[in-house]
C-alpha cells in the first residue's frame, strides 16, 4: 500500500510536469503520449502483478519510472537516427539510380556506334550494307570526330550510293572488287553499281547492295518504228542515245531520201536500218517483180545514204504471202506487241500498251511519223530501262536468243512461249 501511494504521488508530479511541458511546447505531444502510456501501464500494474509492469511495447520495466522515460528518450533518439539513416539511404539510392541511368544512356549511345563500326569492318558481306549513321549532336566536337572516325569503315551509304571504306580508310577505285566472296563493281567515285550495267560488253546485274549476280538474265526487247523517218525521229534518236538504247527503223525508201541526215544519224548511233518498201504498197497485191523492185530500190537508197544495206524487211500492213517470202531476199520481221498507235492516236495508250506487255523477247510495233507515238516512246524508253529491260535491235535480239535469221522466213517474237498483243 505504501508503494501504491508513492507511485500515485509520483504520477501526479509527472502529470503536472507533462502538462507544463505540453503547454510550454505544443510540439512535444509525444510527452503527452508518454504520460498516457504510463497511465495505461499503471492500469496494467494496478490490475496485475504489483511488483512490475510491462510498457506498451511489452518490455519489462523496473519499478522506477525514470528508467522507462530514459528508455523512451533513447527509443526516440533511435527512431530519429533510423529516420536519418533512412533519408541517407534513399538519397544514396536516388544518386545510384541517376548514376546508373546516365552510364546506361551513354553506354547505349557509345557501343551502338562502336559495334556498328566493328561490324562494318568484320562482317562486310554484301547483304550487310549499313546506312551511314547520323552523327549525334554533341557539344564536344572531339567526341563527334571520334564517332565519325569509327563509322568511316566498311560499307557506307549516302545520297550518292553505297561505297566501301577499307580498313586503311581508303575507298575502292573503279573496277571489280571481291569482298567476302562476293563481287562488286565500283565506279570512279568509289560507289558500287546496282541494277543492270554493260561492263566490258557484258550485261551484269548487281543487286540493291551492289552484289554481282551472274545467274540473272537481262530481259531484252526490240522497239521497232515503221514508216519513217519523219520529223519526230531525231528527237526519238536523242532519247535512245541518252538511255544507251537501240531500236530498229523500218523505213520507207521515199522518207529515207527526204531525211538522209536522220538515216545517217541512225547508223552512227548503232540503230538497225531496215526496209519497209519504197512507198508503202500492200505487197500481196503486187507481182513478184513489183515486190522485188519495192524492196530492192529501198535497200539501195539506204545503203547509199548510210553505207550499209538493210538486213531485214517488214511488209506494209504486215501483209505477206508465199511470193513475198520468196522474192524479198530478206528475213521478214513482224511483231508481238501491236500498239495500234496509228489508230488510237494516243500517247497514253501507246505507252501503256508497251509498259503492260513488254517482256523478254518482245518485238514492239510503233510509228515514228506520229507525234503521239514519238512522245510515248520517249516516255517509255527510260522507264523500260529502269525496269531492267535492255532495248536492242531485232538483229541483236535474235542473236542474243541464238536465232539465225533466214531470208523469206517470218519472225514475230523471240522470247519463251508465245506472245501476240493486238
Ligand atoms: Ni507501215
Amino acid at each position: 500500500m505504501y508503494n501504491e501511494e508513492k507511485l500515485r504521488r509520483k504520477e501526479i508530479t509527472e502529470t503536472t510536469m507533462n502538462k507544463r511541458r505540453t503547454s510550454e511546447s505544443p510540439r512535444n505531444s509525444r510527452s503527452t503520449r508518454a504520460s498516457q502510456q504510463v497511465r495505461k501501464s499503471r492500469t496494467q500494474y494496478s490490475s496485475g502483478n504489483p511488483g512490475s509492469f510491462r510498457d506498451s511495447r511489452g518490455s519489462r520495466c523496473s519499478g522506477s519510472l525514470q528508467k522507462p522515460m530514459n528508455k523512451r528518450r533513447q527509443e526516440k533518439l533511435r527512431r530519429q537516427r533510423r529516420k536519418r539513416n533512412l533519408c541517407y539511404g534513399i538519397l544514396a539510392a536516388i544518386t545510384l539510380l541517376v548514376f546508373s541511368l546516365t552510364v546506361l544512356g551513354i553506354s547505349r549511345l557509345l557501343p551502338d556506334r562502336v559495334r556498328d563500326g566493328a561490324e562494318q569492318v568484320s562482317e562486310d558481306s554484301g547483304t550487310q550494307v549499313t546506312t551511314t549513321l547520323s552523327q549525334p549532336e554533341m557539344n564536344a566536337s572531339g567526341t563527334k570526330d571520334f564517332f565519325k572516325e569509327i563509322t568511316l569503315r566498311g560499307w557506307q551509304s549516302d545520297s550518292q550510293g553505297i561505297r566501301y571504306i577499307a580498313a586503311d580508310g581508303t575507298s575502292y577505285g573503279k573496277g571489280w572488287h571481291d569482298i567476302d566472296g562476293s563481287q562488286y563493281y565500283f565506279d570512279e567515285n568509289g560507289y558500287v553499281k546496282t541494277g543492270w550495267h554493260v561492263i566490258d560488253g557484258k550485261d551484269c546485274y548487281f543487286d540493291e547492295s551492289g552484289k554481282y549476280d551472274s545467274e540473272k538474265v537481262r530481259p531484252m526487247i526490240a522497239l521497232t518504228f515503221d514508216d519513217g523517218p519523219g520529223k519526230y525521229t531525231e528527237e526519238l534518236l536523242e532519247c535512245l542515245e541518252e538511255n544507251n538504247a537501240k531500236a530498229t527503223f523500218f523505213m520507207l525508201g521515199q522518207n529515207a531520201e527526204r531525211y538522209p541526215n536522220t538515216v545517217k544519224h541512225m547508223e552512227k548511233l548503232g540503230m538497225e536500218l531496215a526496209n519497209h518498201t519504197y512507198d508503202h504498197p500492200i505487197l500481196t497485191n503486187l507481182s513478184s517483180t513489183q515486190i522485188s523492185n519495192e524492196i530492192e530500190k529501198t535497200s539501195r537508197i539506204i545503203e547509199r545514204i548510210a553505207g550499209k544495206a538493210p538486213a531485214s524487211m517488214r511488209p506494209p500492213g504486215g501483209a505477206f504471202n508465199h511470193t513475198v517470202r520468196s522474192v524479198s531476199g530478206l528475213p521478214i520481221i513482224m511483231w508481238s506487241i501491236d500498239t495500234k498507235d496509228w489508230k488510237t492516236k494516243s500517247e497514253d495508250m501507246t505507252y501503256r500498251c508497251v509498259m503492260d506487255n513488254a517482256r523478254d523477247g518482245s518485238v514492239v510495233l510503233m510509228h515514228d511519223i506520229h507525234q503521239w507515238s514519238a512522245k510515248a516512246a520517249i516516255r517509255m524508253i527510260p522507264e523500260l530501262v529502269a525496269k531492267g529491260f535492255k532495248l536492242v535491235t531485232v538483229e541483236e535480239l535474235a542473236r542474243a536468243k541464238g536465232i539465225t535469221l533466214e531470208n523469206g522466213k517470218a519472225y514475230y517474237y523471240f522470247g519463251e512461249g508465245t506472245q501476240q498483243v493486238e
